[in-house]
């Protein structure tokens, strides 16, 4: 074998070896599990969504999810302060977030936790996990419409 080739040879075996570890380490799935609610359950932080008064939130004690925010009208009158948004993903799993109005509180979906409108635990998940506080997001009233930006 000429020199030339020997080192030819070389460089394609070391390219080989080099490639191969690179797809096997790329195959294999990460030892650590991807978060199962990223942000806690919230939506991305500068997120904004809106809600036309005209149509929605009319009464005490109605309540709407749009764009990831679970929206609830708490008072009379199209003030700011007649509203509360929050997430709507629970920060325990991601369970869906329900306004139950005759108690007033906020309960999940998938394992029972309840919160306050103003986002305490008012009970764990019934699964023995445990939660954390809700995200209150501001709200603004400008004319008819109602937003809140996380
Ligand atoms: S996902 Fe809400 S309590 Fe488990």
């Amino acid at each position: 074998m000429e020199r030339n080739e020997f080192i030819k040879s070389l460089g394609l075996g070391v390219a080989a070896v080099c490639t191969g570890a690179c797809f096997s380490a790329c195959g294999k799935k990460s030892d650590s599990p991807e978060p199962s609610k990223p942000n806690g359950g919230g939506v991305p932080p500068g997120t904004t969504a809106s809600v036309d008064l005209t149509t929605q939130l009319l009464t005490v004690g109605a309540s709407v999810t749009v764009g990831g925010i679970l929206f609830i009208r708490t008072a009379t009158g199209n003030a700011s302060t007649s509203f509360v948004a929050t997430q709507a993903a629970c920060p325990h799993q991601g369970g869906t977030l329900s306004f139950i109005q005759a108690s007033n509180y906020i309960q999940c979906g998938l394992h029972s936790s309840r919160y306050t409108t103003s986002g305490s635990i008012l009970a764990q998940p019934n699964d023995g996990g445990t939660t954390s506080a809700l995200k209150i997001y501001t709200v603004t009233v400008s004319g008819n419409t109602l937003s809140a930006t996380a």
